[in-house]
């Protein structure tokens, strides 16, 4: 039995305050009638507020973008899951492909702040993918087995459950180059049975798979069709109302054909 897609958009860093509010409020409008995908919104830092007010009265979630791995501190500039939940955050992206190339963010850094984010009742969306060089000389499954192995093969049983985990391969983010349908589902499919070795198979199929990386409109179908592709992380294209609507339409759709019985 297919899961209930999950579309969820990474805003990165555009839109100010107000410019976000105008973005979720259409976002909003267009994606009305749907009630069979679970749409996510991840704002920067400075819109969430704003953002999470328009958000009550309406199906859609809150993300954010990153968070620091302690509750509180001496930490300048970082911000911390409790102040996340305080503004109504339901989600936090980690360990993005941006985080870990220009911020020089590892695994063992990842890894902890997974284990924060659960512990403040966070739904961790964890990015691994490789590079295209990576990809070119067939090293693509050791990467990823590697960024699953260390970011997040150490939880227990019950916090993997509630983890989501993103495969963005790094050569199709903003290239207009997605991964074909079967490029994604041949690694979604690896990932899954790197979980079941690890936890079991029912915790293998339990866990959403999103794939991110050239989402549009155009190519979520094929996407959501394959079997173990449960959802996307779209950039770009959340950044339109109009083409992250029909991105979530077409996982709709995709589900009610049936193929997503
Ligand atoms: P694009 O959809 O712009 O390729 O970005 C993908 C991404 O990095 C989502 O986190």
């Amino acid at each position: 039995m297919k899961k209930k897609p999950l579309i969820a958009g990474n805003w990165k860093m555009y839109k100010t305050a107000s410019e976000a509010v105008a973005l979720v409020q259409t976002i909003k409008a267009a994606t009305h009638t749907i009630s069979d995908v679970t749409i996510v919104v991840c704002p920067p830092f400075t819109a969430l507020g704003k953002v999470s007010e328009l958000l009550a009265d309406c199906r859609i979630e809150l993300g954010a973008q990153n968070m620091y791995s302690a509750p509180e501190g001496a930490f300048t500039g970082e911000i911390s899951p409790t102040m996340l939940k305080d503004v109504g955050c339901r989600y936090v992206i980690l360990g993005h492909s941006e985080r870990r190339q220009y911020f020089r963010e590892d695994d063992i850094l990842i890894h902890e702040k997974v284990k924060t984010a659960l512990k403040y009742s966070l739904v961790p969306i964890v990015c691994v993918g490789e590079t295209l060089a990576e990809r070119e000389s067939r090293t693509h499954f050791d990467v990823v087995k590697t960024q699953f192995d260390e970011s997040l093969g150490r939880l227990e049983k019950d916090d993997i459950a509630k983890v989501v985990i993103a495969y963005e391969p790094v050569w199709a983010i903003g290239t207009g180059k997605t991964a074909t349908p079967d490029q994604a589902e041949q690694m979604h499919s690896y990932i899954r049975r790197l979980i079941s070795e690890r936890y079991g198979q029912e915790i293998g199929t339990k866990i959403p798979l999103l794939y991110g990386g050239s989402v549009k409109p155009d190519n979520t179908r094929s996407l959501m069709e394959k079997p173990n592709i449960d959802g996307a992380l779209v950039g770009g294209a959340s950044l339109k109302a109009e083409s992250f609507a029909q991105i979530i339409q077409e996982a709709q759709a995709a589900r009610e054909a049936g193929v997503k019985s």
